[in-house]
């Protein structure tokens, strides 16, 4: 597998940074991960804005300008044998003597991999898939697509330990989101989604499903949501660039929504495959 270190392109195996890199000491640095179909990547300019968003909020400056990261992330994809693909890229605040204070005139770490991208199965789609819930006790700057994951990681693994695929949460009574995923419901036909406000990571696929939403027309709100409502939900849905739009049938262990994914996530889903990238 070729991938991508500050500059050049070569084999994962040969891929080595310093132990001292701020991102493995201090979890000091940012990510992306944008989805690409048959090799061509979907709504690259808004995840560079959301890269751009990120290195803002950690006071990193950006290691290269939108179309040098077009270039780079194009030649990547170029040299995966893979058509379907998640590019994962990362900046870092470089390597340096162990200090939290920010090191000067440092170059930051940029690394790239891409991997077949892991959309849910057809059976998942069908059935929907299984999610616990817990308290939202990650810090207060969920915007940030920061590499400093072990909250969500910690929330993730509970799911595992279920054998559930995410873990929704709640913070102050109030849905935020999953470990990995983006939260919104059906109430009444409408279609409900948090405010992208601190606590939640705004979501490429969020905004994807909210636009085709309104294009097709269908009924939308954003606006807190509230545990007991998202929990009385007509349908709940999570929402990621690997796993698209994918219906939430199990919760805690008992049937959700009664038990199948409900029909306005059967036409959100449709108009998702429309609207991605097709063959060129
Ligand atoms: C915590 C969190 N929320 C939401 C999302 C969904 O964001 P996107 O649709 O841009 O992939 C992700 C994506 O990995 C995430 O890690």
């Amino acid at each position: 597998m070729i991938v991508y270190l500050n500059g050049q392109f070569l084999p994962l195996e040969d891929a080595k940074i310093s132990v001292l890199d701020r991102g493995f000491i201090y979890g000091d640095g940012v990510y992306e991960l944008v989805p690409v179909y048959h090799r061509q990547p979907f709504r690259m300019p808004q995840h560079l804005a959301r890269l751009q968003h990120s290195l803002d909020g950690i006071r990193l400056a950006n290691p290269h300008t939108a179309a040098e990261w077009a270039a780079l992330i194009g030649e990547l994809v170029a040299r995966q044998p893979f058509a379907h693909q998640g590019v994962y890229l990362q900046v870092t605040r470089g390597v340096a003597k162990r200090d939290h204070a920010f090191p000067q005139d440092v170059a930051q770490t940029v690394f790239m991999m891409s991997n077949p991208l892991a959309t849910p199965s057809a059976e998942q789609v069908a059935s929907g898939v299984a999610v616990v819930t817990a308290e939202d006790n990650r810090w207060r700057r969920c915007d940030l697509k920061t590499i400093s994951l072990v909250g969500n990681v910690l929330m993730r693994q509970l799911a595992a330990d279920a054998g559930a695929v995410e873990t929704v949460m709640f913070r102050d009574g109030f849905l935020t989101e999953a470990s990995a995923s983006n939260v919104l419901v059906v109430i009444g036909g409408r279609i409900v989604a948090p405010p992208k406000d601190n606590l939640i990571l705004p979501g490429i696929t969020y905004d994807a499903a909210l636009e085709f939403a309104r294009d097709a027309g269908l009924a939308l709100e954003v606006r807190p949501v509230p545990r007991a409502e998202a929990l009385a939900a007509d349908e709940m849905w999570l929402s990621s660039s690997t796993k698209e739009v994918v219906a939430v049938t199990t919760v805690d262990g008992r049937p959700f929504a009664g038990g199948a994914p409900g029909p306005v996530f059967r036409k959100m889903h449709a108009l998702f495959q429309q609207k991605k990238p097709q063959p060129s």
